[in-house]
Parts: C-alpha cells; structure tokens; sequence
C-alpha cells in the first residue's frame, strides 16, 4: 500500500482539504527537468563517497532520465499522493527501478534540494529573459536610427518643453532597458550559487563533494552556510525586484506612446495587431497592448511586494511559507517574458507619424533658444530669461508666432538683438546646437548602447 514520503511517524490520515492545501505539484511541476538534473549530480556524488555501488549509480541515473522522458513526452502520470515535483519524481523513479530508488534521498533533504531547483531553473529563464529584453533594446535601437530625422515637443509636466528628436526620446526608453540589462546580469552570480548538500539544515554527513557538484551543474559557488542555503530565498526577491523596476520602466515607456496614440496627439499609430476595438462603439481602435504593458507592471510589484511580506517574520531555515516563493516567481517570469515581446512587437510595427510630430512645434518652444541667443552677446542669462519672456507676452498678445515678430521688435526689447536673431526660429538648428555629450545619436550613446551585445548593429 502507498504511503506519504513522510508518513512513518504518522497514524492518522491527512484532512482532504489539507491534502490539497498542502500539494504544490501543479505548479511546481514546470521544475520537473531542474530537479532530475539535481538528483542525477547528487546521485553521482554519493557514488563517488561509496554510498551508491556503480552500478546502482548507473541505474539510478538512467532511472531518472527515464522519468524526465516521461515528463517530455506527456506520459508522466501524477499519483494522489505526489506532494510536490521533488515527490512526484522520487515516487515514480522508485516504481521504476525498485527500492534501490529509496537510496537516492540520502542525506538530502527538499529542503536543500528545493533550494537548488529553484536557483537551477531561475537561471535558465533569465537567458530567455535576457535575449527577450535585449530584443527591444535592439528593435529601438534600430528604429531611432531610422527615425532620427524626426523632430517633435519634448515634454516636461507633459507640457511643451524643447523640440527634441524622436529617437532622442525612444533611446531616453532604451537607455533603461540596457541598465535593466546590466542589473539582470549582475543578478547571475547571486543566483548561481549551490544550496545542494546542505541537508535540511546542517550540513551533509556523508562528505559529499559539493564542489563537484557545483561543478555537474554549473553552479558559480556554493552556498558556504548549509542553514543560509536551505534559508536563502534572496536570489527570489532580487529577481522580483528586478522585474518590478524594468516593468516601472515599459509602464513609462506605455504611458508616453498611449498618450501619443490618442487624436488628439496623433504621433502614432498602433498597428492592428497590437491594438483592440470596443463591442459597443464601432470607431474604436484601443491601444490594449499598452495598457496592459502598464497595468501588468502593478502585478509585478504586488508579487514582490507580497512574497517580502511572506519572507518577513520567518524563523531560521525552512519553513514551509517558502513554497510560497514559486506562484509570484513563475508568474512574473510568464508576464515579463511576455511583455518584453509584446512590447517589442508594438514598437517594431506601430507606425510614427513625423509629419504630425513636427506640425505640433511650436516658435515658443524656442524660448531659451532666444534668451540663449543673448547669452552669446554677453547678457546674463537671468536677464535674457527675462526678455525673452517678455518677447513671449508680446507674440502672444498680437496672436502671432514668436518668429513672426520683427526684427525691430527685438531691438526694442533689448539692445543686443541684430538681424541674425532669425537664426533662433529653426528646430533643427536648436536640437544640433546641443552638442554636449547627452544628445547626439551618433557617436557615444549607440556607442555605449553597443557595449551590451548589441555590437551588430547600425553598421
Ligand atoms: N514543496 C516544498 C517547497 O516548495 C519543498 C520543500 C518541502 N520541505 C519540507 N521540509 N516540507 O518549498
């Protein structure tokens, strides 16, 4: 008759609710091929200390690829009992090679094992994470170059500021993606690191070389306090965090481009693949793939947010609120992989309206043009701030532009103006007289943008 891993010491039978209270295989399950792989190392390490003959190593090990077969191909059936996947697999493998499977448990604990499968799979999707996120950097990338004629306002208080170029504000977004990039890659080593052999809490008694199987499994270093490794749920939270602070930042990049798909800006338009219509008004065309790039973000933070309330008030080592850690983790995996694809699709195929852009410069976006202007004559800029605000007041009691005032209209302000003060009224002139290093396209910023592994591109 089956029994629970655990049930020796037990005489009565688990409450039903419990029972499935407690069961986290439907879930945890996704881990099935990191787990095999832990218990395969740790099979061979404990041949290598004589607890396992060689040939019960060899069966042991080609007992468990038989069960991850099992998983690849479907067939793998889960028993009523099967707690977790650490469970599940240790079940099924001892089906299938006998009470020599019982073997594989010594002295491991779920505890370290969990820990390990945790860290084993985490580090898998951060490679797709990775690839994912450096695609929309790429996809930006590509297009500010392509678009780097484009001149429209830049906002601040989402009013207008200064003409800016389009690709200056889509490499403004790009800018976070590459240091969400190197943030991502200086999590790797904090999350490479080994809990396994560190028992359920104080180590392991057999002599396992831990190194050896950092080594199997490629782990950069070992946890070096066998309770911190069973303890340890940082590498969760960082990653949670991380995403949390790169799902901020497509939430900003969400919120520009929707308020810029709307009429009454018109500066792009989403392709239909992107976008969603209304069942009632048939007009409708939604940007729901931004949306939902920026209401995803809340869900992010509510899954940090609600597993450092789970970790908060725990005691030393395990506790079993840590299986607590894989829903928020594996969801937020799920939606920043797919919001970075989303996102790159939206950005990729939307299309830029740079006539609508540039029709919505205006001569007073070249104020601090004007009052710069006089900087150069020698005036103190507070007080060519001044005038050129008077300069403002005066177009905009005639209802004119500011270029449309005379020559003579200058001089009677201030002295210095000359005829070249129409000079001031071109945007391009204004964008290409910032030359200091933070504005250009060319040069240091795609310059920089290449050091992340995006060296193919724009040549
Ligand atoms: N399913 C458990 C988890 O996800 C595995 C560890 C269980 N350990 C234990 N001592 N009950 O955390």
């Amino acid at each position: 008759t089956k029994q629970k891993l655990w049930g020796g010491r037990f005489t009565g039978k688990t409450d039903p609710l419990m029972h499935a209270f407690n069961q986290s295989l439907r879930y945890d399950q996704r881990m099935h091929a990191a787990d095999i792989r832990g218990s395969i190392a740790y099979a061979k390490a404990l041949a290598r200390v004589g607890i396992l003959t060689g040939e019960e190593e060899v069966q042991i090990v080609e007992g468990l690829q038989a069960v991850e077969r099992e998983w690849q191909s479907g067939q793998f059936v889960p028993a009523p009992d099967d707690e977790d996947i650490h469970t599940a697999n240790e079940r099924r493998l001892t089906e299938l090679i006998g009470p020599l499977g019982g073997k594989l448990h010594t002295g491991r604990s779920r505890n370290d094992q969990v820990a390990t499968d945790m860290r084993l799979w985490l580090l898998d999707q951060v490679v797709d994470v990775q690839t994912s996120l450096e695609g929309l950097v790429r996809v930006m990338v590509e297009r500010a170059d392509k678009e780097r004629d484009i001149l429209l306002p830049g906002y601040t208080h989402l009013q207008r500021g200064q003409p800016i170029r389009w690709s200056h504000l889509l490499l403004s977004h790009a800018f976070s993606f590459k240091n969400d990039l190197d943030r991502l890659r200086q999590l790797v080593p904090r999350i490479s690191v080994l809990p396994l052999g560190s028992g359920a809490l104080a180590g392991n008694p057999f002599a396992v070389d831990r190194e050896f199987l950092a080594r199997e499994l490629g782990f950069m270093s070992l946890a070096e306090n066998s309770m911190w490794g069973v303890s340890d749920r940082d590498f969760v939270a960082e990653f949670l965090m991380w995403s949390s602070l790169t799902m901020t930042h497509m939430s900003r990049l969400a919120e520009d481009l929707i308020v810029y798909s709307t009429a009454e800006f018109g500066f792009v338009t989403l392709s239909d693949a992107y976008s969603t219509g209304s069942s009632i008004m048939p007009q409708k065309k939604n940007p729901d793939s931004l949306e939902l790039l920026r209401g995803k973000a809340g869900r992010i933070f509510g899954n940090m947010a609600g597993f450092l309330m789970t970790l908060k008030g725990l005691p030393s080592t395990y506790n079993k609120d840590m299986q607590e850690d894989k829903e928020p983790l594996f969801d937020t995996v799920d939606t920043v992989s797919a919001s970075l694809k989303i996102a790159e699709g939206v950005i990729a195929t939307m299309t830029v309206h740079g006539d609508r852009m540039r029709a919505a410069l205006t001569m007073d976006m070249l104020a601090t043009d004007l009052a710069d202007y006089l900087v150069r004559k020698g005036v103190p800029f507070r007080e060519t701030h001044h005038v050129s605000g008077r300069a403002v007041a005066l177009a905009e009691a005639r209802q004119c532009q500011l270029d449309a005032l005379s020559v003579q209209d200058f001089k009677g302000l201030h002295e210095k103006f000359e005829d070249d003060v129409v000079g001031v009224f071109d945007f391009e002139a204004s964008v290409e007289r910032r030359t200091a290093i933070g504005v250009r396209v060319e040069g240091r910023w795609i310059g920089r943008l290449r050091c992340c592994g995006l060296r193919s591109l724009l040549h």
